[in-house]
Parts: C-alpha cells; sequence; structure tokens
C-alpha cells in the first residue's frame, strides 16, 4: 500500500466530521451566517445519498429546514401526516396529532431525500465536501486551535487548523472516543431484537404510518411516497436478511398488519435490511473545542421515529453556540451540552416507551401482555395520554422558531 502524498496545511472555522445530515445541516447553517467550514466525509456521494434510514420530519424539522432555504422537494414531495394508527387486540385506533396538539403534523420525507437536498445546495454554494476520506483524526481539542487531519480521496493528507471541530460522524465514529474516557458518562440499553426493514416499490395500503403490536411481534406500515412503501417487522437480534426470503417478509407482514376488510398491497422488493436496536446516551457533548451532534452522540430505537429530528434540533443549537463562539461569546457555546441532552433525554425516553409498549418481548409472560395492552387502550381511549404521545411525536419541546439561523 502507497503512504500519503505530501502533506497540506489549511485553515477553516470550523472543521466537521461526517456528512450525514447533521453534518450537512451545519455546514449549511453556518454558511448562511458567513462562516467557513470543511466537511469530510469516509463514505462515496452515491453511498450517503442511497442509505436507507428515516422517514419522519418533525414539524419543527420541516420548519427549520424550510427557513433554511431547502424547500423545494420537500414542499412538493415531503407528505404531511396528520396522526398515527396504533393497531392492537384485532383493532386498529387512530390517534389524531392535529386535533390532539393544535394542528401540529409529521411530514413523510425519507432521510435519503433530505441529504440528497442538503449536498446540492451545499455543492451549488460553491462548499469543500471532501467525500471518501481516510484516517480521520481530531487533536489539540483543548485549546482554542483544535487540527482536523484526513486523507483525501487523492492521497493527500491534509491538516487543517480550525476554531472549532463538530463531531457528526454517527455512532461508529472517531470524535466521540476522542473524548477522554474518563470524562464521558455512557447510559446505554440493548433490546433483545431488531428490525428487518423492506422498501417495497407499491402503493402504500394506508394514509397514514401503522404501529402495530401483536402477538408474533411488532411490525409497522410507513411509506416513502405514492408509489413506494416502507415496511419493518420486528425479529430477532443477529437475524440474517438471507434466512428472509420476500414471501416470507409478506407472509409475515400480512399476519401482523391483517385486519378483517383491509389489504396489504404486495410489490416488488427494492431493498431489505436488518437494525439493530439500543438507546445511548453519552455525556457531556462537549470537550473543548469539539463538539458532538447527533448520532456521534446518542442513538434511539427508532420506533418514535426521532434519530434524525434530534440530529437536526442539535446542528440547530450548535450553529447558534458557534456562531457565538466566533464572535467572541462563549454562553450559547457554554450551555450546548446541556441544553441538547434535555431534548435528547425526553426524545429517548418516549423512543424507549414507544418500544417497550408494543413490542413483544422474548420470554414475556401474561402479565407483561395484560400491561402492554392496558396501556395502548389507555393511550387511544383517554385524551391525556394520547395528547402526551401526540405531542412528543411531533416534537417536544417543539423547535424554537429561528433556532440555527442566528
Ligand atoms: P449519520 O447519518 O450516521 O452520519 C454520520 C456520517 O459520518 C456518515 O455518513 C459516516 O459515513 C460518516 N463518518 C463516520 N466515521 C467517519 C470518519 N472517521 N471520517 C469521516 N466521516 C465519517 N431514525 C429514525 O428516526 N427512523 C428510522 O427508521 C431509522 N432507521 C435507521 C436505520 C439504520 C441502519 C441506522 C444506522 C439509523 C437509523 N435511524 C433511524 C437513525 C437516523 O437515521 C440517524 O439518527 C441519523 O442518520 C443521524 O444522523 P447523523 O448525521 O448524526 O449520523
Ligand atoms: C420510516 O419510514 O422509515 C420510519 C417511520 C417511523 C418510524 C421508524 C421508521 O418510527
Amino acid at each position: 500500500m502507497r503512504g500519503p502524498r505530501t502533506g497540506r496545511t489549511e485553515r477553516t472555522q470550523v472543521g466537521i466530521v461526517g456528512a450525514g445530515p447533521a453534518g450537512l445541516l451545519l455546514s449549511h447553517l453556518l454558511a448562511l451566517r458567513g462562516i467557513d467550514s470543511v466537511l469530510v466525509e469516509l463514505r462515496s456521494r452515491a453511498y450517503c445519498e442511497a442509505r436507507q434510514r428515516a422517514g419522519v420530519l418533525e414539524q419543527g424539522s420541516v420548519d427549520l429546514l424550510r427557513a433554511a432555504g431547502l424547500t423545494g422537494r420537500l414542499d412538493t414531495e415531503g407528505l404531511e401526516h396528520g396522526g398515527i394508527y396504533l393497531q392492537f387486540g384485532g383493532e386498529r385506533q387512530h390517534v389524531d396529532f392535529r386535533e390532539l396538539t393544535g394542528g401540529r403534523t409529521v411530514t413523510v420525507y425519507a432521510q435519503t431525500e433530505v441529504v440528497k437536498d442538503l449536498i446540492a445546495a451545499r455543492l451549488a454554494a460553491g462548499a469543500a465536501i471532501e467525500f471518501e476520506v481516510t484516517d480521520t483524526e481530531v487533536a489539540d481539542l483543548e485549546t482554542d486551535r483544535p487540527v482536523l487531519r484526513y486523507t483525501s480521496a487523492d492521497g493527500v493528507r491534509h491538516e487543517v487548523t480550525c476554531d472549532a471541530i463538530a463531531g457528526c460522524d454517527g455512532f461508529h465514529g472517531i470524535c466521540r472516543p476522542a473524548i477522554p474516557a474518563a470524562l464521558r458518562t455512557v447510559r446505554e440499553r440493548e433490546y433483545p431484537y431488531a428490525w428487518l426493514g423492506i422498501l417495497a416499490r407499491v402503493a402504500p395500503s394506508t394514509d397514514e404510518l401503522i404501529y402495530a403490536h401483536h402477538p408474533r411481534g411488532f411490525a409497522l406500515h410507513s411509506l416513502r411516497s405514492p408509489q413506494v412503501s416502507r415496511l419493518y417487522l420486528q425479529v430477532p437480534p443477529g437475524t440474517d436478511v438471507a434466512g428472509w426470503p420476500d414471501d416470507k417478509v409478506w407472509a409475515e407482514l400480512q399476519l401482523r398488519l391483517g385486519l378483517p376488510g383491509w389489504d396489504l398491497k404486495e410489490g416488488p422488493v427494492l431493498e431489505k435490511s436488518v437494525t439493530p436496536m439500543r438507546s445511548f446516551v453519552s455525556e457531556p457533548m462537549r470537550h473543548g473545542r469539539l463538539f458532538l451532534a447527533g448520532d456521534s452522540a446518542h442513538i434511539v430505537p427508532p420506533t418514535g421515529a426521532k434519530g434524525l429530528n434530534l440530529a437536526l434540533a442539535d446542528v440547530a443549537m450548535l450553529a447558534d453556540a458557534l456562531g457565538g463562539l466566533l464572535a467572541g461569546r462563549a454562553d450559547l457555546a457554554d450551555a450546548y451540552s446541556a441544553t441538547c441532552l434535555e431534548r435528547v433525554w425526553r426524545s429517548t425516553h418516549f423512543s424507549w416507551w414507544m418500544t417497550t409498549m408494543l413490542h413483544a418481548s422474548p420470554g414475556a409472560d401474561e402479565m407483561e401482555a395484560q400491561l402492554q395492552l392496558s396501556q395502548l387502550r389507555y393511550v387511544t381511549s383517554s385524551r391525556a395520554a394520547a395528547t402526551s404521545l401526540a405531542e412528543n411525536y411531533t416534537g417536544y419541546p417543539p423547535l424554537r422558531a429561528g433556532a440555527g439561523l442566528g
């Protein structure tokens, strides 16, 4: 293997590691304030744009993307939903977010599309995004000139001196481990199940998402567009997709989602993958001039549709904090970790609550099964309980108007 070519020394205001939704939106929000950044990404542009993940944006996330000028496809292709269905005990109940929250909604617009829009906006603005970098390192984090090092796709080693570094490099990134272990506190829970997800070329069989509790395990009917459906099944952790041919997936979805008089339409499967389920929070989200945002600091199980929304809320806070820091005011930067963690813990609790209410735990006894059913009946019959679900699902606390925009 050849070593990297001659090093290059550069200067920017903010070094950003990771071109997921967090890193891309941060670089866009900083540019709106006239702050320079260098954004480095391990994977190719095509890989980042195709990676199937989340699908639901809270109202605050939509408002933030709109206010940042990322309208266009979000406005024409995003599907506004005013509620969800909860299905259990052979019945499907609607939870009406609009009515319960005074008009709040969510929007179905896939993470792949958010990422495509952000990459296009950054490149159109002439921004530097380095895809397919290797050997990313961050150093001198406790000084006011932290350093980002990486080898670009052409084999050149770069050293970028920054005012601050944003670790937006996801759960498996290098930024969180760059904080000394003695200064980090991690809280973590693994769940005894995973999700098998499929993307299928078939019109959705529902107008809004269906979250189904079933003795055989949880199932979710989500969607991507009027022509494409996204569906999930609870499976044991470590499940190999090879053991789940398409006909077996559809048969299981029919069993768990089926209701008399309702038809689940089937179609060609375009993608199939298994996602582990975990709750994880690493505190604090700042060390010196390194700021963590999104999955690099926290992971939630997907049942509450919160992961992407938390990543976007973090970088709205971070853009404000860095704007202040670079102008000589440290108050928002000093408050960054605690401010984000308040929302992170709310979403962590909501995601855990939705997950434990809806999944079948292996080895669970009849006591647990009855407690789950009682909770589901309560949340669909009590206005107070349904309002709590609705305000959390649509985003709590609601993102402050103008957050991230200075
Ligand atoms: P990421 O999207 O993970 O982006 C981090 C980026 O950093 C990646 O592009 C990565 O390649 C890059 N990177 C990593 N290491 C380095 C390095 N050393 N140098 C440079 N770049 C690096 N959430 C939901 O709400 N609903 C869902 O259904 C859902 N499904 C999911 C399925 C999967 C398989 C996963 C992993 C997550 C899912 N999530 C879901 C969570 C949601 O997608 C994430 O919360 C969201 O992607 C977080 O965005 P991010 O920018 O923080 O991190
Ligand atoms: C999705 O559409 O991928 C999706 C929707 C809602 C969730 C999780 C995933 O809770």
